[in-house]
């Protein structure tokens, strides 16, 4: 058995920490090393305050499974706005970061990895532009989302964050 390679990926994964701090540090080693399977395949989302609150929980992730993505791990939960500024703290010098930090924290969201090939990509093109007046017709902000603040989910936009966000809100031991 080969030890050294765990220790490399960990190292990678630090370099990350510096887009978004995972908060979970329970998590163990090989939790921290999800690059391992995510690479190109893997998407992490959100279902936001505004979307639960609103009831959309159920049609939002019909739409997910009937585009063809796999729900390799969910969890109903809330974040404290510690949390949220940490998962969004790629946006700290914004002039929205405050309000996007106290919203992201208001209630309760649906955290999720994605598995789909071209994952990310993939997402977004579902759930469309961030400002739901610009998403086109069909996709998930044109249909639940209410304003850019408030954008009924959250996509990553790349496959280094997709890990980074998914190792923030999971566990190894909580993905199937
Ligand atoms: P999300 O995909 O979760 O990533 C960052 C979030 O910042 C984005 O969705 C929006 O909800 C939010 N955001 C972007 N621009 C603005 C803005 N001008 N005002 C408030 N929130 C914004």
């Amino acid at each position: 058995m080969c030890f050294c390679r765990p220790f490399e990926l960990l190292t990678d994964h630090k370099k990350s920490e510096g887009v978004k701090k995972g908060s979970d540090p329970g998590h163990s080693f090989a939790a921290q090393n999800q690059k391992l399977d995510m690479a190109g395949n893997r998407t992490f989302t959100m279902i936001k305050p505004d979307a639960v609150k609103a009831g959309h929980i159920g049609n939002i992730l019909q739409q997910i499974n009937q585009a063809g993505f796999r729900i390799v791990a969910m969890k109903l939960t809330q974040m404290s706005s510690q949390k949220a500024g940490d998962f969004y703290a790629i946006h700290r010098e914004r002039p929205f970061y405050q309000e996007l930090v106290a919203f992201m924290s208001s209630g309760p969201i649906v955290a999720a990895i994605l598995e789909k090939d071209n994952a990310v990509e993939e997402f977004r093109k579902l759930i469309g532009a961030t400002d739901p007046a610009k998403a086109d017709p069909g996709t998930i902000r044109a249909r639940f989302a209410k304003s850019v603040g408030e954008n009924a989910v959250h996509g990553s936009d790349s496959d280094d964050n997709a890990i980074v966000e998914s190792n923030f809100h999971f566990a190894a031991t909580e993905r199937f």
